[in-house]
């Protein structure tokens, strides 16, 4: 009988999955994001920096968001002065290191967080050409106001269309989410896709597996597996 070595991973090359220098800055006040980051740290290879404000202690929810109200609104008022942004501890990144970069925040006021936008504002011409994604953790605003200010911050950034938002509401599905969306994304690397050998006697048993190499009883609308050697999207529910 005609044994045939099934690699996926050789699969995983062809289909344009590839190992790419990823590096996650994130900015996170009540561990929202931070657990995001985690999470995604159990998936993919990177490097991850973390921004922190220079002024440490302050609490940007006490009178009513005071602070963060009007370090949010000073941003808005003058975008282009770096007299704006607040402070933040000083980072040292070798952009030249990365292919892909991935911005994790929160929203304030429908804005990214400032300290992540102070951030961006010092370092977004270095990110010009890059493959820019985005994460979003919001209680529930929409996250178009934080894409633009994104985009404002690295004009020159190479943009993911589908940011992953992370809210109140589906926050306890968030493992899941941020595993497809990683997926869709193109975004993981061989280190983080190290499947076995499937040794495979020629005759595919129809099992699905996903983009890990794991196998899989079901999957939801929109994942990507693989089943009999090919690669697949499930569309219907
Ligand atoms: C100053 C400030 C402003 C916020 N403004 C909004 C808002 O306008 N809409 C919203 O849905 N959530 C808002 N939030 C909630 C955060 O976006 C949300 O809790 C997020 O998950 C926090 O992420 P973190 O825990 O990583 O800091 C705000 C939080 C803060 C501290």
């Amino acid at each position: 009988m005609r044994k045939i070595l099934f690699l996926l991973s050789g699969l995983l090359m062809i289909s344009g999955v590839f190992a790419q220098n990823t590096l996650v800055v994130y900015y996170s006040y009540t561990n929202n994001v931070r657990s995001i980051v985690n999470e995604l740290s159990n998936h993919l290879d990177v490097d991850i920096v973390e921004i922190l404000p220079a002024e440490e202690g302050l609490r940007y929810e006490a009178d009513n968001y005071a602070i963060g109200s009007a370090l949010i609104s000073a941003i808005r008022d003058n975008p282009d002065d770096a007299e704006s942004y607040p402070a933040i501890k000083p980072v040292d990144i070798d952009f030249s290191r990365y292919d892909n970069i991935i911005i994790a925040t929160p929203l304030w006021w429908s804005n990214m967080a400032a300290p992540m936008q102070s951030f961006l504002f010092q370092n977004g011409d270095e990110m010009g050409g890059k493959n820019i994604s985005l994460i979003v953790s919001s209680a529930s605003s929409g996250i178009s106001s934080v894409v633009e200010d994104a985009k404002r911050l690295i004009p020159d950034g190479n943009f993911n269309n589908t940011s992953l938002w992370i809210n109140n509401g589906n926050r306890a599905s968030m493992p899941n989410l941020l595993n497809e969306w990683v997926v869709q994304s193109g975004l993981q690397n061989s280190s983080s896709t190290s499947v076995p050998q499937i040794e495979n006697d020629g005759k595919f048993d129809g099992a699905m597996y996903d983009m890990y190499g794991r196998k899989i009883d079901f999957c939801v609308k929109g994942q990507i597996f693989i089943q009999n050697g090919e690669k697949w999207m499930k569309t219907d529910k």
